[in-house]
């Protein structure tokens, strides 16, 4: 009979600890997804559990047989809204799985948050583009639905290998009429960033969200430097892009990142433009101007091969602004949700 698992709450501070336990999701993530894993490195997530954000509180959990990590727990909780709410991540070291180490993990998961107050339960599953469109028969999704998560929203992993020649962005590059592109690297400027603030804060209520309970997230200025604090803390280069109306207002932003420490990759991150202005092409702007300066940029990580990026399925406009760019498919990543 294999050995029970012993979970405890990581020392964020124990650099031995925090190793031990990401080796665990590092080996999950390669075993599952090969090249298209995207499990942050140690120093990243050390960063973010060692920071005292506002916006969000990060744990890490630990299982060990017979003092050997087998199991990684994670759990995000939202401190300025959303706060009925929690995220969880659970792996399991390839060789030990089916042992019940997941389902002992994911219980003291669940134990934490609820305890906290958090009554929905969000956990993210990949699986590969060319597998079943529901992730049937995966272990993340299978795992998921055995105890009792249903799928909330789909999204699709795409990527887009660089460089994209100029020519490509230049027949893309769109009449903006009377708007304009300032685009930048790093921290937001002071004079844009209440609006990037109130941007940010709407994307994750005005990208589609399925059937997830997600409530409106506050901006809040501080948050975001706190945020940008982080970002220098993990290595990572953002490349932004604001589109301003004829009358100067900020409307729609985007935001591309890298890190040295996967360098070759950047991640597409957020992308909005604000309900009163869609329809000039202003999405397809912003991106083409982000790509532009990625591509332009010495980035301290070295040249970036490729670039990640995530769309709920039902983003037609977002996704047919990624298929122009050149994006493909290559994995679907379920949000899934349980009420507690
Ligand atoms: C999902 C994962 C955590 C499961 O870990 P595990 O220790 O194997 O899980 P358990 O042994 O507790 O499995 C509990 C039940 O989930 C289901 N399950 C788990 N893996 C499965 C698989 N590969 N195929 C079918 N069902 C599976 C089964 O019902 C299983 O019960 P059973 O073994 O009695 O049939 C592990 O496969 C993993 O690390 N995957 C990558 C990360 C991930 O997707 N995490 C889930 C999202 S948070």
């Amino acid at each position: 009979m294999p050995g029970e698992l012993t979970v405890s709450r990581v020392d964020v501070e124990d650099d031995a600890a925090l190793a031990a336990w990401h080796g665990v999701a590092w080996r999950a993530g390669l075993h599952d997804r090969g090249e298209n894993a995207t499990t942050w490195t140690l120093p990243e997530l050390t960063a973010q559990l060692r920071s005292l954000r506002r916006a969000r509180s990060t744990a890490a959990y630990v299982g060990t047989v017979g003092g050997t990590a087998v199991a990684f727990g994670v759990t995000a909780l939202p401190m300025l809204d959303n706060t009925g709410t929690a995220e969880v991540a659970v792996a399991v070291d390839p060789p030990q799985r089916r042992r019940g180490h997941g389902s002992a993990m994911l219980a003291h998961l669940l134990a934490e948050v609820g305890a906290q107050g958090r009554t929905t339960v969000h956990a993210e599953v990949d699986w590969p583009w060319g597998s079943s469109t529901d992730g049937a028969g995966s272990p993340g999704v299978e795992f998921a639905r055995h105890h009792g998560f249903a799928l909330g929203n789909l999204e699709v992993m795409r990527v887009l290998r660089l460089p994209v020649a100029d020519a490509v962005l230049d027949a893309l590059e769109p009449d903006l009429g009377g708007y304009t592109i300032r685009s930048w690297t790093g921290p937001v400027p002071e004079d844009l960033l209440q609006a990037w603030a109130e941007m940010d804060a709407s994307l994750s209520t005005e990208a589609p969200t399925g059937d997830l309970q997600v409530e409106a997230q506050v901006a809040n200025t501080v948050a975001v430097r706190e945020g940008e604090q982080l970002l220098v803390a993990q290595g990572r280069t953002a490349y932004r892009a604001v589109a301003l109306a004829p009358d100067g207002t900020a409307v729609g932003y985007t935001e591309v990142v890298t890190t040295v420490h996967e360098p070759g990759r950047a991640y597409q991150w957020g992308t909005l433009v604000h309900g009163d202005h869609r329809g000039h092409r202003l999405g397809l702007a912003l991106k083409v101007a982000a790509l532009r300066r990625l591509q332009a940029a010495e980035d301290p990580a070295g040249p970036v091969e490729h670039v990640l990026t995530w769309n709920a399925e039902s983003n037609a406009h977002m996704v047919g602004v990624n298929e122009r760019l050149g994006f493909v498919p290559v994995e679907r990543c379920g949000v899934f949700e349980r009420r507690l």
